[in-house]
């Protein structure tokens, strides 16, 4: 048999999706064909330090596994393709394909998939533009925009301008969206910096508190509907999943209606909507999908507005959160693609676009 492809598996990172990165390395981990790959393990500490991680696997969820990690780094020049161990030995270790399983700043926005680029390494997921445009909530929103996908009115704001200003700033925000209105850090994930704003005390705390985590803000109109996801898997010809609903168990989404409420949060897949609504939502998934060129997967949230029934793109995740009772592989599992061929074809995809590249 062949030699098995050597896949290093990344996990961690210095986003605030730390934890739940973890839970997602460890399923894919578990769920990898060992007969056609070899995983090697590199963690992220929080700070940004890279550890190779030869140990048991079981103790990565829970953050133990960092006691026992040895310093590697991954040199940019593409004549390595290989980590060297920074323990007095220097020895190299060499991997085929890399499998960036962090979720957020620093790990979903282009930056990692930068440094694979430069590497001229193989990688799982979305390019640096697809990625770095995703992650970001204006540019991804004015793209949208420019090719007609239907969404909320937003309006961008620069932190900069907000304190430059803040009289014309609200102003502004006020005549073109009015109350109740969402402020959201443009690139964040897990819903944190985000608030939902009903008078101008209100928009004026939420820029505050959206500001503290980037300098770029966006507002959004609030929509009132029913939250549906769908998943994409694909280069040039991507396929749309059925779609999922979530059911958040706040009065929105937050940041403990999707991790800390211990799955009070309900997902129902396939989501309860007659067959046409759904092929609307997938189609609509795939169009955003090959707005931003994205590569190997992403999944798409929209609204299910309450009484037009429009269906509105919220946003693209290009490294959507992949633990085993995630919505991403769950909605392929219900397509008939189980989480183990997922992984398996997220690798062969990686592997064609370098191919084609
Ligand atoms: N314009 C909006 N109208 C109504 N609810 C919204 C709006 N934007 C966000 N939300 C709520 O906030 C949650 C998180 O917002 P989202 O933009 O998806 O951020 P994140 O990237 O952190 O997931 C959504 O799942 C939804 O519950
Ligand atoms: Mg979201």
């Amino acid at each position: 048999m062949a030699d098995k492809l050597k896949v290093g598996v990344i996990f961690g990172g210095q986003s605030g999706e730390h934890e739940v990165s973890l839970i997602s390395a460890t399923s894919i981990i578990n769920n990898m064909d060992r007969d056609k790959y070899q995983p090697i393990l590199i963690g992220i500490t929080k700070e940004g330090k890279w550890l190779l991680y030869r140990g048991d696997e079981g103790l990565i969820k829970d953050g133990r596994w960092q006691k026992f990690g040895v310093p590697v780094i991954f040199p940019p020049d593409p004549s390595y393709k290989c980590l060297i161990v920074q323990d007095g030995t220097y020895k190299s270790i060499p991997v085929d394909i890399m499998f960036p399983v962090l979720h957020g700043p620093r790990g979903e926005d282009g930056t990692i998939q930068g440094v694979f680029e430069m590497a001229g390494i193989p990688y799982v997921g979305c390019g640096v533009v697809s990625s770095s445009v995703g992650m970001d909530k204006v540019v991804s929103k004015e793209l949208f925009k420019a090719h007609g996908l239907p969404q909320c009115d937003f309006v961008g704001v620069l932190k900069n301008t907000y304190l430059e200003d803040r009289e014309g700033v609200i102003k502004n925000i006020e005549d073109r969206l009015g109350y109740p209105c969402f402020v959201k850090p443009a690139n964040m994930g897990s819903s944190v910096g985000i608030s939902k704003a009903r008078n101008r005390q209100q928009l004026m705390e939420g820029l505050d508190l959206a500001g503290r985590y980037d300098t770029k803000i966006i507002v959004e109109q609030c929509i009132k509907g029913r939250e549906i996801e769908c998943s994409v898997l694909g280069n040039h010809q991507p396929m749309a999943s059925t779609v999922g609903e979530i059911l958040p168990s706040n009065e929105f989404y937050d940041y403990d209606a999707k991790y800390r409420d211990q799955g009070a949060s309900k997902l129902i897949i396939p989501a309860p909507l007659d067959d046409e609504k759904i092929d609307e939502i997938r189609g609509l998934a795939v169009k955003a999908f090959k707005i931003l060129n994205c590569s190997g997967l992403a999944r798409a949230d929209f609204f299910l507005e309450e009484g037009t029934q429009r269906v509105l793109i919220n946003e693209l995740n290009t490294m959507p959160g992949f633990t085993d009772i995630s919505m991403y592989p769950k909605l392929w599992e219900a397509s008939g693609i189980s989480y183990g061929e997922l992984i398996d074809r997220l690798i062969q995809l990686a592997l064609e676009k370098q191919k084609f590249k």
